[in-house]
């Protein structure tokens, strides 16, 4: 079940005086998968990460459902929004159950974040997502004893087992080789889509973007240039986003 993400005037400068968000009105619809283009420094990350309050956002507002993320409700916004990152972000020296299991901390308890004690039905949820993401069979691995693509893969069950509402990725498939890319981003949409959840990419390949987006955003210096579906971007758009 997803719900609506909207970002209303936008705008982030970092401490250091970067302005690398500079008024942004989106809003994304439940369910939607977009995919969110633009060169290295355009502010893709800033953008997904005042998303999920790993930012706070200078002015306006963003709105996740009926919530609206602020610096002080980040536990409630962790139970709505997932993410999935480039370099993964999981815990190697982990079994891969345990990285899983960290997706249902948010709607734990402070004891269960202490002392790791999950109620079985948090391990059903967690074999369940490792059978849809193909890596049942390695759930008492080491984590760093699997690929990149099957850690990612395992960074997709996390999710899962959070129940996210919304996800967001950071180039997810940034540090893997093109046919792993391709299925682990099947994977993220397929994933996504079952559940209905509204997925936000950050992608650095358009051809891949093509393939699986709903809907495209370009942006360029922290500006929206383009906004539209795969078949509306252009080789003109392309340069005016990319020049
Ligand atoms: N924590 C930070 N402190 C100061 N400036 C930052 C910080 N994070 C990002 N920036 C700056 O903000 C701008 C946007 O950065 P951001 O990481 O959002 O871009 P990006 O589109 O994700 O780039 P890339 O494609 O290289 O990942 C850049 O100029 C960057 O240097
Ligand atoms: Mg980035």
């Amino acid at each position: 079940m997803g719900v609506d993400v909207q970002l209303k005037g936008v705008m982030k400068r970092y401490p250091n005086g970067i302005e690398a968000v500079r008024g942004v009105d989106l809003t994304f619809p439940k369910g939607q998968v977009a995919v969110v283009l633009g060169p290295s420094g355009a502010g893709k990350s800033t953008l997904l990460r005042m998303v999920n309050g790993l930012e706070t956002a200078t002015s306006g507002t963003i709105q996740v459902g009926d919530l609206v993320v602020h610096s002080n409700n980040h536990r409630a916004v962790r139970k709505t929004v997932g993410m999935v990152f480039q370099q993964f972000n999981l815990v190697p020296r982990l079994s891969v159950m345990a990285n899983v299991l960290c997706g249902r901390l948010a709607h734990r308890s402070w004891v269960t974040s202490i002392f790791f004690t999950f109620p079985e039905s948090d391990f059903a949820l967690a074999r369940e997502a490792l059978k849809q993401v193909g890596l049942e069979d390695r759930a008492w691995d080491r984590l760093e004893k699997l690929s990149g693509g099957q850690q990612q893969r395992v960074a997709i069950a996390r999710v899962l087992v959070q129940q996210a509402k919304v996800i967001l990725a950071d180039e997810p498939v940034a540090s893997l080789d093109p046919e792993t890319s391709i299925e682990v981003l099947k994977l993220l949409v397929s994933s996504a889509r079952s559940r209905e959840a509204t997925l936000i990419l950050n992608l650095h390949q358009v051809d891949l973007a093509m393939q699986f987006a709903d809907r495209i955003v370009g942006i360029r210096k922290g500006q929206v240039l383009f906004d539209g579906k795969p078949s509306d971007w252009t080789d003109t758009t392309y340069a005016q986003v990319y020049q």
